[in-house]
């Protein structure tokens, strides 16, 4: 049997150790690992190489992914999807595992419609893929973000400033929320806990009553700006001008998708990739793999893709404000 590796969409640290676990599980079973680069596209490109294991196992600290990922837009393209399933098998890959986030899963959804079997792992930092409690790379960009508050916290300590940070996440809102609740920020900005320009300003003014030198907003990104919000810039002006406190935004960024991979993230990377080839090895195929209560699951790719979307920690936010007004 041959299966075929590929990465799809964002990076997220723990893709590495992913694969390691899917070629050493692989192994075991005496089954072929391929890996195909830069993503989807690299399907039609050609780009298929057989997988080395002790190559691969040097990275697996590493937050890239060795063998790139791609947004691929010609993908989008049910023709192209076709030729792609073709190329598949003209390579005679019998399942392609994909490793990546929403839109990567739906993609391999439609090459299981069109009868390549599939299996998805969650590799994306978001952590928004409904059929799993957690995705590869998201603690890892937790740990990122929340050292870069602690940093932030440092200066704007020092100068009494408010600082607006912006955190990745495209519109889902479990790395705000968890890393605003690890730094004790003085509020976390959601979708469903949208903030108004007066309200940042009675949190700021409320800070420095409570005898704290510094206030830090940690927003989801892709608020502000849209939906007729002000854009963030406008908002930080206005606080700036009510409070007199040098007010600033920080945009995290990049960063967050790279750096040492986190221990939990490689934990449940081997954990997933052993139970994907599990799957394969007992000919379950097109299951969306991920953590349940814990334990590692399998549920149909179709299935995962129609789930309705993961819901926001709306309760913790609103708790963690009541907390916050001590
Ligand atoms: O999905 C991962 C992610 O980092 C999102 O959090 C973010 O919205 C998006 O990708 C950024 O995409 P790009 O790297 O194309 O700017």
């Amino acid at each position: 049997m041959k299966i075929a590796i590929l990465a799809s969409g964002g990076n997220s640290p723990g893709m590495n150790n992913i694969i390691v676990g899917l070629v050493k599980a692989a192994n075991e079973h005496k089954i072929e690992s391929w890996l195909i680069y830069d993503g989807y596209d690299g399907i039609l490109q050609n780009k298929f190489f057989k997988a080395d294991l002790r190559y691969l196992e040097e990275f697996i600290t590493r937050g890239n992914v060795i063998i790139g990922s791609s947004r691929s837009k010609t993908f989008y393209d049910i023709e192209v999807k076709k030729k792609a399933v073709k190329a598949l098998k003209q390579k005679k890959i019998d399942v392609l595992i994909v490793l990546g986030g929403d839109g990567s899963y739906n993609g391999a959804a439609q090459l299981a419609k069109l009868g390549m079997k599939v299996m998805c792992l969650p590799g994306t930092i978001d952590n928004d893929i409904a059929s799993t409690n957690t995705t590869i790379g998201f603690f890892t960009c937790l740990n990122t973000i929340v050292s870069h508050i602690d940093a932030l916290r440092d200066s704007f300590e020092s100068h009494s400033g408010i600082c607006f940070v912006e955190v990745m996440g495209r519109g889902h809102s479990d790395l705000a929320v968890r890393s605003g609740i690890a730094t004790c920020a003085e509020a976390i900005i959601t979708n469903k806990n949208i903030l108004t320009t007066q309200d940042f300003i009675d949190i700021a003014n409320q800070t420095w009553k409570n005898g704290k030198r510094s206030c830090i907003f940690v927003i989801t990104e892709q608020i502000y700006g849209k939906n007729n919000l002000p854009p963030l810039a406008q908002i930080a002006n206005s606080v700036e001008e009510a409070t007199g406190r040098t007010t600033r935004i920080n945009v995290v960024g990049h960063a967050q998708r790279g750096g040492v991979v986190a221990a939990i993230d490689r934990y449940w990377a081997i954990v997933m990739a052993r139970h994907c080839i599990e799957c394969i090895v007992a000919k379950k195929f097109n299951k969306a793999i991920g953590e349940v209560n814990r334990k590692v699951s399998d549920i149909d790719i179709q299935v995962a893709v129609n789930l309705p979307k993961k819901p926001e920690s709306f309760i913790l936010v609103k708790q963690f404000e009541e907390m916050n007004k001590n």
